[in-house]
């Protein structure tokens, strides 16, 4: 699809995600000509600047974050021209009156009439007085060419979710709204559907027939930064677990697509989640663990324990660290576990999907011990390293019949030469371009939401007394250990690359 004119109006300019990620992603879409000839970045916020010093700060950003390295003189130069600075209040009505008169010159102009993007890139509770006045702009109702972008977190809970969406779909069609949910915009995420819906060889072993348990863990090892204010209030539930693995999940576990339409892939990806066994006490007391860290050593270095992090509240309840083993009541998953997992300041910076197959169904090998043999696995890793592996039983060279594990390995590094676009490049065009795939619908959050409700409401009633129970450094606490291991099975972890290496 090609793109049409577009005006990019981005609240929050000033911001860090306007920084770090938006500006350096439509500059790379620009020098690998994405972006339409006509087009314009609107950034809006309350500090007082021109467009000179605007810029000057977004250079900053793009010579620091951009994946292109720093940014070229004469490309910037054009790039820039095309980006300007207004300072507003998004109390303030009448400032989206000079919001309007900008568009209007530009589609003075244009040789068409542009797409017009708002993104919100601000503190969510600013969406509703901002959505509410850009009810009142002329462009608003203009389903074809308006679109608005919603940052996460979409809500805190399902009430606030439902409200926000209510408020959204007073204003806008659903078609009009792109809610934001980073992962879906990786690569290696992508790929889960090229993957699982361009091969013929996977289809037939996709399910519980062979498919013993799945594991999605997410582990960083950075903790909270500077961000203690707002994780304290939302904790690592809603911040990883209710969007971006839930969101994996879905592509791991969804029905094939009639076709890649955006509604399509996303009505199976919502059968997903509907599917997905509800929890009660039980399932809570003996499917969940949470966990929040402590002081440790990062290499030698002394880091702090998550309650002296600036921001975070002394004795804080607040998780950083939740597995949940999840099952998916369905024909396909019946009694398959899906154990999931995610931290801050754990061992490793990693994010893989591993799938473990059934054990074959007699072993003709005769002295092969049972360290050296490894049930077949398939593992996605989305990050650091990209790469798709295939564990199987090989036979080691040797006058024996001595087995071990070997990984068949496709690895982006060494496959493909171009580098891989940054999630936001993939969003932000596919917002321009008008294509919803990648973005969450409605529907979507709120079934996630509901999901996950019963866990967060019986974890902030039940304070934890043993919190922090775990050190920075370490893989989490221990019971996550024992969540996976009373089924036999234990959390897959890839070797550090020394490249990966903190
Ligand atoms: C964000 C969370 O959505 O995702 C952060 O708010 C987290 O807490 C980040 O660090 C992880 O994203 P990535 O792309 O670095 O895996």
């Amino acid at each position: 699809i090609k793109t049409k004119p577009t005006i990019y109006m981005i609240f929050g300019g000033t911001g860090d995600l306007a920084e770090r990620k938006l500006i350096p992603a439509l500059y790379n879409l620009f020098l690998e000509g994405y972006m339409p000839k006509e087009f314009a970045i609107i950034g809006l916020g309350r500090t007082d600047y021109t467009n000179e010093s605007f810029i000057k700060n977004l250079l900053g950003g793009v010579n620091k974050f951009s994946r292109s390295g720093k940014a070229d003189k004469d490309q910037w130069a054009d790039f820039s021209s095309r980006i300007s600075y207004l300072r507003t209040d998004v109390n303030n009505e009448g400032d989206y009156a000079k919001m309007e008169q900008v568009i209007d010159k530009y589609e003075a102009e244009w040789s068409e009439p542009p797409v017009i993007i708002h993104y919100l890139a601000v503190a969510p509770n600013f969406f509703p007085i901002i959505a509410s006045n850009l009810a009142k702009m002329k462009s608003a109702g203009d389903a074809e060419r308006t679109r608005v972008v919603i940052e996460k977190p979409f809500g805190r809970d399902l009430e606030t979710a439902k409200e926000l969406n209510a408020l959204l779909r007073n204003i806008f069609d659903e078609k009009q709204i792109y809610r934001i949910d980073h992962y879906l915009g990786k690569e290696t995420v992508q790929n889960m559907m090229a993957f699982r819906f361009a091969n013929a060889l996977f289809e037939p072993i996709w399910n519980r027939n062979f498919i013993e348990h799945v594991q999605i863990s997410v582990t960083e090892d950075i903790g909270v930064e500077d961000r203690g204010g707002y994780y304290d209030g939302s904790g690592a539930l809603r911040d990883m677990l209710q969007n971006h693995i839930l969101q994996v999940l879905c592509l791991v576990a969804m029905e094939p697509p009639v076709n890649f339409d955006a509604e399509e892939v996303r009505n199976r990806k919502v059968d997903v989640l509907r599917a997905m066994r509800k929890f009660g006490p039980e399932e809570i007391r003996f499917n969940t663990v949470r966990g929040q860290y402590g002081e440790g050593w990062v290499k030698g270095e002394k880091v702090e324990g998550y309650r002296q992090e600036q921001g975070v509240n002394k004795e804080s309840n607040t998780e950083t660290f939740a597995a949940i083993k999840f099952f998916i009541d369905n024909w396909r998953w019946q009694n398959v576990p899906f154990y999931v997992r995610t931290g801050k300041r754990m061992h490793q910076k990693s994010s893989i999907i591993s799938i473990q197959f059934k054990d074959v169904p007699h072993l003709i090998f005769p002295n092969n011990s049972s360290e050296s043999w490894q049930q077949n696995r398939l593992i996605i890793s989305i990050q650091p390293e990209m790469s798709i592996r295939l564990q199987v039983q090989a036979k080691r060279p040797g006058l024996d019949m001595t087995l071990n594990p070997v990984d068949m390995v496709f690895n982006y590094d060494g496959t493909y030469e171009t580098d891989t676009p940054e999630a936001y490049e993939t969003l932000l065009l596919d917002a321009m371009k008008g294509d919803q795939t990648l973005f969450m619908r409605g529907d979507q959050v709120e079934t996630a939401w509901d999901l996950i409700m019963p866990v967060l409401e019986s974890w902030e009633v039940k304070k934890s007394i043993n919190f922090p129970n775990y050190s920075a450094d370490s893989w989490g606490p221990e019971a996550a250990e024992a969540l996976i291991a009373k089924d036999g099975f234990h959390w897959f972890t890839l070797p550090i690359k020394k490249s990966d290496k903190k």
